[in-house]
């Protein structure tokens, strides 16, 4: 049985992607700052195979202590890595309030590096050849008015994921990074109606992307179906070209 370490668990696209998980008969390991009635009917359904963990990736103090002592990582044989949590903070530049930023920084950006550090040992602990998938945004790709930073914070995990892939490919290791426009779900409902009018008209298809479409693609990516892929950014976005 494959476990699968997702962050970023109690809604949106990580509860989405758990529930996938689960249902596809994997353990989950997941962890967010809170608990939300669709993620307690998980643990109801799934008992034992989905393990939680109440954690703030936005604290830095002690972070890979605390990781530790919540979820036993080091205990555990990982087989596939998601960072998924992420928080949106939006601001034309010239406003930024710094401790804002930092934050967010902190959570879409430092937090993930760490936690991947952690993943990497146990891969290597356990000789398993493990697969990460960071969820990244068009805002990396593209300009949006207030966006600049949650692009930044998203476009260095992008590096960074190309950068691991290098880096432990000769273990067996993958890492790869899905590139999302707006979804249908999730922290979209904080995008004006102008944005999301904007982003339909211009993709191809006209629309936004269905959160089964992105599920699909990260299972694609962390089965074996795609071992020869590593070091790729995945663009869904239904056709912004
Ligand atoms: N929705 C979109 O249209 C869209 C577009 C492009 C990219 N993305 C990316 O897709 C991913 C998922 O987005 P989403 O829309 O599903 O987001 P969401 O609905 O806002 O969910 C974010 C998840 O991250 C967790 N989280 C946030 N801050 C955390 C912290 N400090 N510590 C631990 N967990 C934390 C949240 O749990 P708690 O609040 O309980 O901690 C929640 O489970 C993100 O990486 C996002 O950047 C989304």
């Amino acid at each position: 049985m494959k476990t699968v370490f997702i962050t970023g668990i109690s809604r949106g696209l990580g509860l989405k992607l758990a529930g996938h998980y689960l249902q596809k008969g994997c353990r989950v390991i997941g962890l967010s700052r809170t608990m939300s009635d669709e993620l307690e009917m998980l643990m109801n359904e799934f008992g034992s195979a989905l393990k939680w963990c109440p954690f703030d990736l936005g604290n830095l103090s002690g972070m890979e202590s605390r990781l530790e002592a919540a979820l036993h990582l080091s205990e555990e044989k990982i087989d596939v890595f998601i960072n998924n949590a992420a928080i949106l903070y939006k601001e034309l530049v010239h406003r930024i309030q710094a401790e804002e930023m930092a934050k967010m920084v902190m959570i879409n950006t430092v937090a993930p590096i760490v936690v991947t550090k952690m993943v990497i040992n146990n891969f290597l602990r356990h000789k398993t050849r493990g697969i990460i998938v960071h969820v990244s945004s068009i805002c990396a790709h593209r300009s949006f008015y207030g966006l600049s930073m949650i692009g930044a914070t998203k476009a260095a995990i992008e590096t960074f994921s190309q950068d691991t892939a290098y880096e432990y490919g000769r273990f067996g290791i993958r890492s790869n990074t899905v590139v999302l426009g707006l979804m249908n779900i999730g922290m979209r409902s904080t995008v004006n109606d102008r944005l999301t009018k904007g982003l339909k008209s211009i993709s191809a298809l006209g629309q936004l992307i269905d959160t089964d479409s992105v599920v699909n693609t990260i299972d694609y990516l962390t089965s074996e179906k795609s071992y020869c892929i590593t070091g790729e950014k995945i663009h869904i976005n239904a056709g912004i070209l």
